[in-house]
């Protein structure tokens, strides 16, 4: 019996990873723009460090962790996500020293057991961004700008970012007890999750999707109400910040994020393409966080773009794998050994050349130079080997120049536009 890939985890392949190819390229270039470094950090972490980031309460951590012990008793997990990883990385190579503020970013597989479906998966990857080091308001708008450039060169434009405040340590407590003692009230219509979690996790309850859920939270106290006066004005000044650089956005007061670490400006860019998985991308300010994991008390904000998602909303095979510059038809056993030589010298100065690699009439040849959409083809044979000269035929003008042989390397430099 053939062997199949783990339910969830998906291969990516030739016609669709260009795409991927194409939107990592965009992240990389605008990222670069706004000053930020990549960072590779591993894949399996100690589970201590996702506990203490994530939360003990969140989904997350109760429920979608890939959490193993090794042969040595260590109790590590696959990243769910790819910010503790950075903040533990950040610590541990003590980049505070290096520069007071680090703009990271990074792009690969997370995994969470969740249950698969569309734009849901158990090793999805994240294009994420981080900045450490921070509190302005100032750094909080940027960010959102990267990510509004982003999707903007990415060409997807049917998105929404939704923002929010969710307070700090000095404001939170009481809005969350009045929060629980309205729920407290509502609790036999509350879903299953939502009784379990009010009393540890009481804003997400009024995130649940559940239509009973959201109907007993419709007057429930709203968080930007219970403000203090500190992450009110910063709030405030995130939105002017937005609108001097013309970035769209609404405020959802409802919006609240499935990780404990944020505090005060969360966001998500929505869309209503992909059904009930409508987070594109999602982040939000972690000040307390890279304290708490034994770091210096530093500020941090940034997002996580998920990319199947994003490829959903791109549309697969949009873009075109690339094109050879040349194909090399052969007949004859001299003509194919020559041909071979010519593909690999001309690959060395930069052009991308194919041949076939079996004995096939012409008329296959060519139509695999068709399928593969080859820019010129060339046809030889013992006649052209003994003249020395040939055919060069440009296929998207169906017209043929004859060429000298010992001249086709630099025909085709002048010739091929991805040429090095
Ligand atoms: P998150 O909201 O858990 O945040 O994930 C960010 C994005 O990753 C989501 O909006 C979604 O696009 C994608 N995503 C999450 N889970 C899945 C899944 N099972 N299958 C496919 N895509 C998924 C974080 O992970 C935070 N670390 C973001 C962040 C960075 N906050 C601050 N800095």
């Amino acid at each position: 019996m053939a062997i199949n890939a783990i339910k969830g985890m998906n291969d990516i392949l030739p016609g669709e990873v260009e795409t991927w190819q194409f939107l990592e390229q965009k992240a990389r270039d605008v990222f670069s723009l706004h000053g930020f470094s990549e960072i590779r950090t591993p894949v399996v972490e100690k589970t201590e460090l996702f506990c203490r980031s994530i939360g003990e309460t969140t989904d997350i951590v109760e429920k979608e962790m890939y959490s193993f012990t090794d042969k040595s008793d260590n109790g590590l997990t696959l990243r769910p996500e790819g910010t503790a990883p950075v903040m533990r990385a950040f610590i541990q190579n003590r980049l505070h020293t290096l520069d007071p503020v680090s703009k990271l970013y990074y792009l690969g597989p997370m995994f969470r057991y969740e249950r698969p479906q569309k734009g849901r998966y158990r090793q999805f990857y994240q294009l994420g961004a981080e900045v450490i080091g921070v509190e302005s308001p100032l750094v909080d708008a940027q960010v959102l700008a990267m990510l509004h450039q982003f999707f903007g060169a990415a060409g997807i434009d049917s998105v929404q970012l939704h923002i929010n405040s969710l307070g700090c340590p000095a404001c939170r407590p009481a809005y969350r007890q009045q929060l629980i003692d309205f729920l407290e009230e509502r609790l036999a219509t509350l879903c299953g999750d939502c009784q379990r979690r009010y009393q540890t996790n009481p804003l997400r309850v009024v995130d649940c999707k559940v239509p009973g859920c959201q109907t007993a939270t419709l007057g429930a106290p709203s968080v930007l109400d219970h403000l203090c006066q500190a992450c009110e004005t910063h709030f405030a000044a995130v939105q002017t910040n937005m609108r001097a650089l013309d970035i769209p956005y609404v405020v959802n007061a409802r919006m609240v994020r499935g990780l404990d670490y944020y505090v005060r400006t969360t966001f998500e860019m929505v869309t209503d393409q992909l059904g009930s998985q409508n987070a594109v991308a999602a982040g939000g300010r972690y000040d307390g966080l890279v304290e708490s994991l034994g770091g210096p008390p530093l500020p941090g904000i940034g997002f996580a773009i998920g990319l199947e998602r994003l490829v959903l909303m791109k549309g697969q095979g949009q873009i075109q794998a690339k094109r050879p510059d040349i194909f090399l038809a052969a007949l004859g056993e001299a003509a194919s050994a020559h041909a071979f030589v010519l593909m690999a010298q001309l690959q060395r100065v930069g052009i991308y050349a194919e041949i076939d690699y079996t004995a096939k009439s012409l008329k296959s040849q060519l139509r695999r130079a068709n399928k593969l959409k080859a820019r010129y083809t060339l046809v030889l044979g013992d006649t052209e080997l003994e003249q020395g000269r040939a055919e060069l035929k440009d296929m998207d003008q169906s017209e043929a120049r004859p060429i000298d042989l010992g001249r086709l390397i630099e025909t085709m430099q002048q010739l091929a536009p991805t040429a090095a």
